[in-house]
Parts: C-alpha cells; sequence; structure tokens
C-alpha cells in the first residue's frame, strides 16, 4: 500500500481517480488533494482528503494546484495527472476551439506538469503518474481527437524518460474500455462502448499496485495485452477488429442522424407552436382593443349627454 505520502490527483471526483482516491485515502499518513472541477461528491470524503475545486486544462490552474499543494504539503510525493475527457464522434467539422480544448486538458496539461513536478521537486526524489489510454496506442474509429491525444502524450513519456532524473518514477496506465462517466461525457447520444469493458475499482487497483512496483507501465487488461501480441503477429487480427469497431461508428452515425432529425423537428414544431401563440395573442388583443374602444365611444357618449347644456 502506498503509506505517508503527500499526493496531488486530479480527476478525483469519478470515475478511475475516484477509485484511485478511495486507495490511496486508506494508505496510513497519506495527505491528498484531490482536484476536479466539480468537488461536491468529495468535499467530505475523509479527513486525508482535500478537495479543490480546479479547471487543470490551463497553465493557472495547474500552477493554482502546485501552489495549494506546496502550502499544503510542502513536498508532493505524488503527483497523478489523470483528469482527462473523449470525443466520441464523425471528426467531419472544422472547429479548432473543440480539439485545442481536448488537447489543453489531455495533453498539454499533463505535459506542463511533468515541467512545473521537476521544478518543485529541485532534485528530490518523486512520483509521476498518469493515465494515458489503450487508444493511445492503438488508435479507434470514432475516437480520432481523443486518440490523437493521447499518443501524444504517451510520445511525451516515452521520451522524456531519455531525460528524466533518474530519482523521478513515472508511471503510466493504459485502460481499455472503463465503466465511468466517459462514455457519458464523449457523447450526449448513447453509443455502443468499445469491447472490452472493466470496472474502475479493478483499473484502480492495477494502477496502485503498479506504481508501488515501480513499473513504467500499467496495461490493467489481460486480453487486451494478448490481442495487442496477437494483432502484431497476425494483423489481420487487427483489421476484423477495426471493422468491429467501424460498424458500431456506422450504426452511432445512424442513431445520431434520427436524432438530429429529432432535434430539428422539435424545434420546428416549438418554432410553429410560437408562431400560433403569437397569432392568438395578437387575435386576442386586437379584440380587447375594440371592446376598449366601443367603451370609450360609450363612456364619451355618456359623457356628453350627462353634461349637454352646461
Ligand atoms: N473510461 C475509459 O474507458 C477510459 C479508458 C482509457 C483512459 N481513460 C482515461 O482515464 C482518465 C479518467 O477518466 P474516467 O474514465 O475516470 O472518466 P470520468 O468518470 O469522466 O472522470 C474524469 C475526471 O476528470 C475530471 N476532469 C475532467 N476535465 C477536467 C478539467 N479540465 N479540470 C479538472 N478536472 C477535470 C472530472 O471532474 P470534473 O468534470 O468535475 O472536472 C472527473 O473527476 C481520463 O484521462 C481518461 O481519458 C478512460
Amino acid at each position: 500500500m502506498i503509506d505517508n505520502k503527500s499526493i496531488v490527483l486530479t480527476g478525483a471526483s469519478s470515475g478511475i481517480g475516484f477509485e484511485v482516491l478511495k486507495l490511496l485515502a486508506r494508505g496510513k499518513g497519506n495527505r491528498i488533494l484531490a482536484v476536479a472541477r466539480h468537488v461536491d461528491n468529495i468535499k467530505y470524503f475523509a479527513d486525508n482528503v482535500t478537495a479543490f475545486a480546479c479547471d487543470i486544462s490551463t497553465k493557472e490552474g495547474v500552477d493554482r494546484v502546485f501552489a495549494k499543494a506546496e502550502e499544503l504539503f510542502g513536498k508532493i510525493d505524488l503527483f497523478y495527472a489523470n483528469a482527462g475527457f473523449p470525443y466520441y464522434e464523425e471528426f467531419n467539422y472544422e472547429d479548432w476551439d473543440r480539439v485545442d480544448a481536448m488537447f489543453r486538458t489531455n495533453t498539454i496539461s499533463p505535459i506542463y506538469t511533468y515541467a512545473k513536478y521537476i521544478r518543485h521537486l529541485d532534485g528530490r526524489p518523486g512520483i509521476l503518474a498518469y493515465t494515458v489510454s489503450a487508444i493511445g496506442e492503438m488508435a479507434m474509429p470514432g475516437y480520432a481527437i481523443y486518440s490523437s491525444s493521447k499518443f501524444a502524450l504517451n510520445g511525451f513519456q516515452q521520451a522524456i524518460r531519455l531525460e528524466k532524473p533518474e530519482n523521478l518514477q513515472i508511471t503510466c496506465l493504459y485502460p481499455v474500455a472503463t465503466d465511468t462517466n466517459f462514455f457519458k461525457v464523449a457523447n450526449a447520444v448513447e453509443f455502443e462502448k468499445p469491447f472490452p469493458v472493466q470496472k474502475p475499482s479493478h483499473v484502480a487497483r492495477k494502477m496502485i499496485e503498479g506504481i508501488e512496483q515501480g513499473r513504467e507501465k500499467v496495461s490493467p487488461c489481460g486480453l487486451f495485452g494478448f490481442a495487442k501480441v496477437l494483432m502484431g503477429v497476425a494483423p489481420p487480427v487487427r483489421t476484423v477488429y477495426w471493422k468491429l469497431e467501424t460498424a458500431k461508428l456506422e450504426r452511432f452515425k445512424k442513431k445520431l442522424s434520427v436524432y438530429h432529425e429529432r432535434v430539428h423537428e422539435d424545434v420546428k414544431a416549438a418554432v410553429e407552436k410560437g408562431r400560433e401563440v403569437r397569432e392568438e395573442i395578437g387575435e386576442k388583443a386586437e379584440k380587447v382593443r375594440e371592446e376598449i374602444g366601443e367603451k370609450a365611444h360609450e363612456v364619451r357618449e355618456e359623457i356628453k349627454d350627462k353634461f349637454h347644456g352646461i
């Protein structure tokens, strides 16, 4: 078990991070700064956990996390950069900001974290952990932007190992599909998850073991490890796997177009209803105006009669 450590964990409020938080909080003498943008569910998690609401997708956000951790602990023994998110989609749009948002969270933030952590350690030993992804090693249809953001992080961790101080351990996690909020975030419309799917508690346990054992790489799914070897010696296996996953994307695209048609119909119906209501209000207003006019005319006639001759 990881004990007596000062720890920063990002993406601690949900999924894999939340399960990692549960395990770390049990470690004797551990103190944890648990980071996410929304921390209501971890505010009172345990006495040794400080929840910190912060967006790590910006330089200022990461700087704030380091400042808070240094204020609380002095030295950070373990920094686990776990926060990240996916898109599941057909990449068929020109939207710089959408791509930029993903790379800022999934790639640039953990890279900048490395630089900050090295400066923070200043020669002292430390542990940096990253949640990469199996999709950061083998691309998948529907995940072009996500995949590339994690491939980039994977390339970074590979290269930086050749430069890093010897007393810095870097442990990277490569989960396959894991049953978390990840898939809700990926698209508003439900879609089929890639095969296989694991529980976040299993993935978190494997990662904690990997950190304890000083491993460089943790792949929590044995089946995927085996499949990768198989695909290496028999590439047609990968082609078949990709075909199956591409068929899922095709089904999703159909579902999405039905969803868009329905939204389009709903919007059209709402606009039509709005027009009807406006017409109804217009007609009523016209009637009221006429009634007021008639009433005013009657009152004027009455006044004329009453005061006639005065
Ligand atoms: N689930 C999978 O199938 C799978 C597979 C491979 C890799 N992964 C990776 O595993 C990591 C954890 O994902 P998960 O599956 O546990 O998903 P999750 O349940 O959606 O958890 C994501 C966590 O990251 C936080 N987060 C997201 N953006 C953030 C930001 N800008 N600033 C601070 N915190 C942020 C979220 O909290 P807030 O929204 O409140 O900020 C949440 O705590 C990610 O890096 C993901 O790419 C997941």
